[in-house]
């Protein structure tokens, strides 16, 4: 058993990181900006909480003291993600390296070393605070998860539809899937200072995962295909969000919706 500390823990990602973590036995800590009440959907039982912001330093080294492996599953977006992926990273591997903290597990996503998208920017430069860092690092990059996919078609409803990217195909993926991989990484799975790639089971077209979404939440919207302009269009019509080599036999997507009752 280790003691793991996962920052951004009350977030999606590392809300299931959390449990898988605690379910494989691990003393797990979650540090946020703000701790859940322990009624709260962020509230996961058998964590401690503990309040940190990486940008500011404010609560960091209380959060690593006594950890054996962090997991850093942080998000931020616009001007935010700059400080808090880069400034917050080099915060948090400087802290946990002086308090002899073994072992960090990041989570990023695929296709962020070949795209000029602003956001994918700040996640390389994340990575590369963990990569230079003196700590045993893992980098787990994701395709996108099922429920963000999800949250791009449901962008329209002002509009009265679904908006579906058109040229994209996405291979989405489970949460849980995600945190399996993140809790093996950091139980010592890969090599040291390694990225390891992981998809969801299928390569769909956005058309058909949107297609899938409107029968199965019965909304009489329409699919709107629009073409999703800069940089990050680009990256996903250029297919750099897939990894199809590395498909995780989890949960599809259609599976991932009737799982949601
Ligand atoms: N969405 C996708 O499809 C996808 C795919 C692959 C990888 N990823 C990656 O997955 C990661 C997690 O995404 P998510 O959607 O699970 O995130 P999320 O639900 O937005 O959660 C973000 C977490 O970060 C914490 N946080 C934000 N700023 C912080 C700060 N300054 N100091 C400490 N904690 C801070 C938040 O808590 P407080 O606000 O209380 O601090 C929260 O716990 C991201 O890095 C993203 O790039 C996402």
């Amino acid at each position: 058993m280790s003691r793991v500390l996962v920052v951004g823990g009350t977030g999606l990602a590392g809300r299931a990181v959390t449990a898988e973590a605690i379910d494989r036995g691990h003393e797990v800590v979650v540090a946020a900006r703000r701790v859940p009440d322990d009624d709260a959907d962020e509230y996961v039982a058998g964590a401690a909480y503990v309040t940190a912001d990486l940008v500011t330093g404010d609560g960091l080294e209380e959060a690593v003291d006594g950890v054996d492996v962090v997991v850093d599953t942080v998000n931020a977006v616009g001007k935010q993600a700059a400080h808090v992926f880069a400034t917050g990273a080099q915060n948090l591997v400087h802290t946990a390296a002086r308090f002899g903290v073994h072992r960090a597990v990041l989570l990023s996503v695929v296709g962020v070393d070949h795209s000029s998208y602003g956001y994918y920017r700040a996640k390389a430069a994340q990575e590369r605070a963990y990569l230079d860092s003196a700590l045993d690092t893992r980098i787990v990059r994701a395709t996108q998860f099922h429920d963000f996919v999800t949250a791009i078609f449901d962008r329209g409803r002002p509009m009265g539809a679904l908006l579906a990217p058109t040229g994209t195909r996405f291979q989405p993926i489970a949460v849980t899937d995600v945190a399996r991989v993140l809790v093996d990484a950091a139980e010592g799975t890969g090599e040291p200072d390694s990225v390891i790639h992981v998809g969801g089971p299928q390569v769909e077209t956005a058309r058909s995962l949107a297609e899938q979404w409107k029968q199965a939440s019965g909304t009489r919207r329409y699919i709107l295909p629009v073409r999703l302009g800069g940089a990050l269009g680009s990256t996903w019509r250029a297919g750099r969000n897939l990894v199809p080599e590395h498909a995780v036999d989890g949960l599809g997507y259609a599976a991932w919706i009737d799982s949601r009752g």
